[in-house]
């Protein structure tokens, strides 16, 4: 009987591959055999090489040209227009839920997880408002308080024997610690590590570490979301920060649905002030969005803010005039930096702006492709018709290394940036895919560099200094 079992599950799995290989909707599309018949090649490429997948869809794309057979019914494409066909805001491919309930298997009633159009675009309405450009000037202040702490701690560490810092760990505290205080008026304070080293960042490195294994296996995460925190931690004591972070997202939760006059209390309008007494009250979330909202908008806007800052800080280091060239500029435009300036005018710098650009572009934010799938009111994609129902994606990747747009796409250079004419490369530049996006991001960037650069002087530590 077992035999007889596993004879008909080889041949289930036998007739699936051929199916997949000669007779599915996509089977003429070129691509390798092995991503024509499985998921695991995915899942391979993510996992077992480290997030290297997309290094080998760009391998793939050299060998079977700008449209790629890279899963059973997924399809990925090197073309811009096929981008702007995917991505551009109206568009009525909806996100793929596969891939978005896996990375946010925490939080799928967060705005990433969200996959229904409809909600999703209901939970921007609310949440818009907070992010506007009329929003973040008022709640400047907010982000430059913690630009300041930095600024201090950096020139504290200067002054000291051991004058070395890991400015990854440094930048990723200040943007956690940003995002909490602004969207919760309840920062994380992990500036207050002196170290930078507070566990918080610590875990938020890790989980960015393992997010391959939530999105192929979010079962995992699903079952520790349920569990008792007790019991989670006995099995995963590296879920600390998360659990605790859960417990105070749920405690601020729980205190302002009970005495909804804390809103007024607080130092600063914050998420809970849109969330809770939305224009519509049916579209008041849950307890449990609640709390998957303020999760998302903490990973969101985090790490990925913290990483942009790390990737251009090494790079405007590695290249000297780089750094002259930004400070030069923020000496002339901020002559006393003892007084503040506002993102407002650091914004309108020329090299410093084209610095951002440059850094948004050469981190890519966001390198995993996003996969939407096609409905059947979709037009063409790229100039192609495709099935209904496949899912279709293109990383940001090939927009930021298109050399026919960027020449010498690996090359860090500002200065591509300070030509009369970027209306091209602006089309190309997507660190935040092609929807609606926050206008955070910029700020923080802005406040962060313009500060970063005009006030200290940063190097590269000496190798015996690390030791
Ligand atoms: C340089 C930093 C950032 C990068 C590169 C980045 C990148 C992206 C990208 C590529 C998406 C689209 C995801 C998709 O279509 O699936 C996205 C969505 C999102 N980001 Fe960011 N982001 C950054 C900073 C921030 C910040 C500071 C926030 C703060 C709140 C934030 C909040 C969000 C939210 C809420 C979404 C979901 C939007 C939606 O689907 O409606 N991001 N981001």
């Amino acid at each position: 009987m077992y035999s007889l079992l596993v004879t008909l599950y080889f041949s289930y799995l036998v007739a699936l591959a051929l199916y997949r290989l000669f007779f599915h909707p996509l089977h003429r599309y070129p691509g390798p055999v092995l991503a024509a018949v499985t998921h695991w090649f995915e899942v391979y490429h993510n996992i077992v090489k480290g997030g290297g997948l997309v290094i080998e869809i760009e391998r793939l794309h050299k060998i079977y040209g700008p449209v790629v057979r890279v899963g059973p019914n997924k399809l990925h494409f090197n073309d811009r227009r096929a981008y702007d066909d995917m991505y551009t805001n109206g568009t009525i491919l909806v996100k793929d839920s596969d891939f978005y309930h896996g990375i946010s298997a925490h939080a799928p009633e967060g705005t990433v997880g969200l996959c229904d159009p409809q909600a999703a675009r209901r939970r921007r309405a609310i949440l818009g408002p907070l992010f506007s450009r009329q929003a973040l000037i008022k709640l400047e202040y907010t982000i430059q308080k913690k630009v300041d702490q930095l600024v201090n701690l950096l020139e504290e560490h200067h002054n000291s024997t051991n004058s070395s810092a890991n400015m990854s760990f440094a930048l990723r505290s200040l943007t956690s610690d940003v995002i909490t205080e602004y969207c919760f008026a309840d920062s994380t304070d992990t500036l207050t590590d002196p170290d930078f080293s507070h566990p918080i960042v610590k875990s938020v490195r890790d989980l960015m570490g393992r997010i391959w294994i939530q999105r192929h296996f979010p079962f995992i995460i699903r079952i520790a979301v349920i569990l008792p925190p007790r019991l989670v931690l006995w099995f995963i004591p590296a879920f600390k920060s998360y659990v605790d972070m859960k417990a105070r997202y749920e405690g601020q939760i729980d205190s302002l649905v009970c005495s909804p006059d804390a809103l007024f209390n607080t130092d600063h309008e914050t998420i809970y002030h849109h969330l809770l007494e939305p224009k519509a009250p049916e579209s008041r979330p849950s307890r449990t969005s609640l709390v998957q909202e303020a999760f998302t908008l903490v990973a969101a806007g985090s790490d990925t803010v913290g990483n942009v800052c790390t990737v251009s800080t090494y790079f405007a280091l590695k290249d000297k005039s780089i750094c002259r060239e930004l400070h030069a500029e923020l000496r002339e435009a901020w002559p006393d930096k003892g007084r503040p300036i506002s993102f407002v005018v650091l914004e309108k710098l020329p090299y410093l702006t084209a610095f951002i650009k440059e850094t948004l572009r050469i981190s890519i934010g966001v390198i995993h492709p996003l996969p939407r799938i096609v409905s059947q009111e979709t037009q063409d994609i790229g100039g192609l018709k495709i099935p209904p129902g496949t899912t279709v994606e293109m990383s940001h990747f090939f927009m930021h290394m298109n050399p026919n747009v960027f020449p010498e796409p690996y090359v860090f250079d500002p200065d591509r940036w300070l030509v009369e004419e970027t209306k091209e490369m602006m089309l190309d530049l997507v660190p935040f895919s092609k929807g609606p996006h926050t206008c955070l991001a910029w700020a923080e960037l802005y406040l962060i560099f313009g500060n970063l650069f005009r006030k200290l002087d940063l190097d590269f530590a000496s190798v015996e200094e690390n030791e």
